[in-house]
Order: structure tokens, then C-alpha cells, then sequence
């Protein structure tokens, strides 16, 4: 089992010259010399600059189909049409399966034809020279988005070809995304992401990394996610990565939106040893959208708001054709406009709202009480004690699909909308938290004169999708509207 221990520099090298024979595109990797092609990029290209010394949330999309030249002009036009200040590339499922073989053939297909044979990038494929022509054809800094539980050589390639900021982390591009993998092989992995990231860094080349905030984006109690956040954190720091963006996906309430973004990070700075620049990132709605596009821009604008309202380092925006899937890049790039409009009409006002020191006292003293019982489980080190921690239910997220979580916690929103805990399961909260979340469900319950039951969960997961926040009862079921006296 992994210990949070720093890896040599020997095991670096072994773990990479492994790598190597995995594609062929590994062998084109020389480290001193990637050194020397970041060194050339300029100060608007470097991508930890950049965010942290901004004064205003910037704004980045998703973004990435098969074909080098395709994605040049798909990443020129979301900076210059959309006004993104950093640019993504979202890889395609194969590489993120670490099927090479396969994205080769889809790349193949989407060069032959006008339709795109991936759902993004495949970087590994594309090799280092690629990645550098695309990276010295953008004004902007580039990260790699993409949801891969082994990133090792994607990441070697990546990094080589220029790209200074890195999504993901052991546990949320784990958790959230796959069935199978098991979190000791993953923390072990992603030591190895770590640690490349961390040899730039000490070599003057700060490369940001990100950890995936919104877990599986469905109802995540901000706590929760907190937690992962600052366990992947202080894993990657003993890695040696200075420069962390960590995230928090948008639930839909204002007021919890607004103090868990200011949870995230004060505990961000507490927990990460001094050396590391914390900034955050908000992850616009990632539950399922309205399919009314009109009503998909009314989620797109609460975000924007919350965003104004909390002033992350970075927000991530949706477009309107988020459900149909990838959006074209005209929806893609209105997407980044109606959130910038939002933040430029809102950011200068004071904006005075009800409950947020409350709210975000809570979810401090919940994501205490998980970081205590991991650490606990751990015997004080981090990657054990995240492993034991899943593995009793003491740590969980909802609607998990992987093995490696129970996913036994439920959530539900209360009468205002903020995302409780219906089912605890085992998770490690003390009993009066326990209370506050039973009292606040208790209230929706009477309110809408039925029992707490699963079946409120499944209303929450779809409302928003359905048009409202809250997952009421219609019809015959009950009172609509949350009206108490309505019958
Ligand atoms: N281009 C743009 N957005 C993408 N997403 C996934 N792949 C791409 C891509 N190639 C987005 C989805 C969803 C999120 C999880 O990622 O639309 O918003």
C-alpha cells in the first residue's frame, strides 16, 4: 500500500523509462530539453503566472477534438470569439483508457473524413512535437483536461510538449469515473504525475495542477469534496508541486455555493504547507442540464453569479448544448460571454447575503471531522489513511460508480435548496452534524407533506434538469411548488 512519501528520483526515472515502450510517442520525450522549450515560452503562456497573479476570476472552457490543425482553430477561436484567458485540451476516451491502439485509429478516420471520430485529443497519440506546435500557435496558457486514472504517460508527453497545468488526481479521476481501478494503484500513479510535475517545478518550471473538484458532479455535499481536495492536495505537495487550483462544482444554492468556495479556500491554505500557491476553481452546474437552451443559459448565468459573488481564481463554463454533449464552438464561446457578462454587471457590487458565515462554519467543522477520521485511519499518513478511509465508508461520495468508494452516502437538498446528507452511512460525522442535516430534511419534508425517502433523492438529481432546484413533488403526489397549505 502507498505511503505519502516523496519518490526518488531513481524510482522517477525507472517508473518513466517504463513508460517509454508503452507508445511510441514516449520515446520522443527528453526532459532537460522540454526544460529548455517552457524556458522559451513567454510570461502569458505560463499558466501558474498567469492565474495567480490575476485580479478578476478568469474564464476556461472544455474544449478538444481529434485533429491537430481542427483543434488550433477550435482553441484560437474560444480565446479570441469567447475571450477565454486559459485555454483547455479535453483528451478522448481511449487515451484516457490508455487505448492508444484505438485512438490511433479513430485519429486516423477523423483525418480521412469531416466528422470527428474522438471525443477530444488524443495528446499521446499526437506526440511532443504536436503538442508544441499547439501550444506556440495559442495566445493563451494550456491545460490538459481529461479524466484518465493512469496519466502517467499522457502526462510525460504532455508536459514535454508544453503544457503547464494538469487536471486530475488519484481519487477524482478515480472515484467518479471508472468501475475498476483500485485506489492504492491510482495514488501510486498519480506519485508519478506528481512528481514529474514536481521536477519542473524545481527546475524553474512551475507546472499547476488541479484536482477534480465536482467528484461525480451529481448532489456532492461541499464537504466531501473538500476533503478530497485537500487529501489530493497534500499529496501532490509531497510530490513537490507548488501551484494547486482546487475545485468545487457549482450545487445551485447562492449561499452555499458562496461559503463552501470560501471553505475551500481557507482550508486550502490551512492544510497545504506554506511553499504551495492555493488558488480555486468553480466548476459551473455539472448535473444534467435543461435541454431548453434558453433555460440552460438561466444555469449557465447562476453560476456566472455565484462566481461573481465568490470570486474564485478560475472559473470553468458550460455551454447551452451541454445536453447534447460536446458543444460546437459557437455555443462554446457564448457560453464563456454569458458568464463573463454576468461576472462584469455583478463583480463590483457589495453584495450582502444572509447565512454565509453559518453555512460556511458548517461545512469547515464537516470537512474537519473527515480529515481527523482519515488521518486517523492512516496513522497519521494521508495516502493510507484516504485508502482506509473509503474502504470503511468513513470517507464516501455519492453515486459513485467505482468499487473502490461504498457510494452508500445519499444526498438530498433542504427547503432552501442547499445540498444535506440523507443517508450518512458510515461516514465520519460527529452525531450534532448528523442533527443539523436531519432537522434541515425534516423541514422539506413537512413542507412538502411526505416522509424523507429515496425518492426524494431521485427528484433532486433530475429538478434542475427538469427546470427548478429543488425536486418537489407535482401532481398528484403532493402540494406543488413546496406550497405547505396548498391542500
Ligand atoms: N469538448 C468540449 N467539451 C467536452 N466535454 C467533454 N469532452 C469535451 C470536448 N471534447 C465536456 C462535456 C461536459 C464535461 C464533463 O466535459 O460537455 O460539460
Amino acid at each position: 500500500m502507498p505511503t505519502d512519501e516523496r519518490l526518488s528520483d531513481d524510482q522517477l526515472q525507472r517508473i518513466a523509462n517504463d513508460l517509454r515502450d508503452n507508445w511510441h510517442t514516449g520515446r520522443e520525450v527528453d526532459f532537460e530539453e522540454a526544460i529548455a522549450f517552457h524556458e522559451s515560452l513567454p510570461a502569458s503562456k505560463q499558466f501558474a503566472t498567469v492565474l495567480e497573479s490575476a485580479d478578476q476570476p478568469l474564464l476556461q472552457p472544455r474544449a478538444g477534438v481529434p485533429c491537430l490543425e481542427e483543434q488550433i482553430d477550435l482553441l484560437r477561436y474560444l480565446q479570441d470569439e469567447g475571450g477565454a484567458d486559459l485555454l483547455p485540451t479535453t483528451i478522448d476516451s481511449y487515451t484516457r483508457d490508455n487505448e492508444y491502439e484505438k485512438a490511433e485509429e479513430g485519429l486516423a478516420a477523423s483525418r480521412g473524413s469531416d466528422e470527428n471520430e474522438l471525443n477530444g485529443f488524443p495528446a499521446v497519440n499526437h506526440g511532443v512535437e504536436d503538442c508544441r506546435r499547439l501550444i506556440r500557435a495559442l495566445d493563451a496558457p494550456v491545460e490538459v483536461r481529461h479524466g484518465t486514472p493512469d496519466a502517467r504517460l499522457l502526462a510525460m508527453v504532455t508536459l514535454a510538449g508544453g503544457f503547464q497545468s494538469f487536471e486530475g488526481g488519484p481519487i477524482s479521476y478515480n472515484i467518479p469515473y471508472t468501475k475498476r481501478h483500485d485506489l492504492a494503484t491510482t495514488i501510486e500513479h498519480w506519485q508519478f504525475v506528481d512528481r514529474l510535475c514536481g521536477a519542473y517545478t524545481e527546475r524553474g518550471v512551475t507546472i499547476n495542477r488541479e484536482p477534480f473538484g465536482p467528484l461525480t458532479g451529481t448532489l456532492v455535499p461541499p464537504s466531501i469534496a473538500i476533503a478530497v481536495m485537500l487529501v489530493e492536495g497534500e499529496l501532490a505537495a509531497t510530490q513537490g508541486v507548488r501551484s494547486l487550483t482546487l475545485g468545487y462544482g457549482q450545487v445551485g444554492n447562492l449561499v452555499q455555493d458562496v461559503a463552501a468556495l470560501r471553505a475551500l479556500r481557507k482550508l486550502g491554505n490551512e492544510y497545504l504547507r506554506d511553499e504551495v500557491t492555493v488558488t480555486t476553481v468553480f466548476h459551473e452546474w455539472m448535473g444534467g442540464f435543461p435541454p431548453d437552451e434558453a433555460r440552460a443559459n438561466g444555469v449557465i448565468s447562476l453560476g456566472g453569479a455565484t462566481a461573481a459573488v465568490a470570486q474564485p481564481d478560475k472559473v470553468i463554463t458550460k455551454s447551452a448544448q451541454e445536453f447534447q454533449g460536446v458543444p460546437t464552438k459557437e455555443a462554446n464561446a457564448a457560453g464563456l460571454r454569458t458568464t463573463r457578462q454576468l461576472i462584469d454587471m455583478m463583480i463590483e457590487q457589495d453584495i450582502d447575503l444572509g447565512g454565509i458565515e453559518e453555512e460556511q462554519a458548517l461545512i469547515e467543522r464537516e470537512t474537519r471531522a473527515l480529515m481527523d477520521a482519515i488521518y486517523e485511519a492512516g496513522d497519521g499518513d494521508v495516502a493510507q489513511g484516504v485508502i482506509n478511509a473509503f474502504d470503511s465508508g468513513a470517507l464516501d461520495v455519492p453515486f459513485a460508480p467505482s468499487d473502490a468508494a461504498k457510494g452508500a452516502v445519499l444526498p438530498a437538498r433542504d427547503d432552501d435548496g442547499r445540498v444535506r446528507i440523507f443517508e450518512f452511512a458510515d461516514l465520519a460525522l460527529p452525531d450534532d452534524i448528523k442533527e443539523i442535516h436531519a432537522a434541515r430534511l425534516g423541514e422539506r419534508a413537512e413542507t412538502e407533506g411526505r416522509d424523507q425517502s429515496f425518492r426524494m433523492v431521485a427528484d433532486d438529481v433530475d429538478a434542475i434538469s427538469d427546470g427548478k432546484l429543488i425536486g418537489r413533488p407535482t401532481g398528484d403526489n403532493g402540494p406543488a411548488g413546496g406550497a405547505s397549505d396548498a391542500d
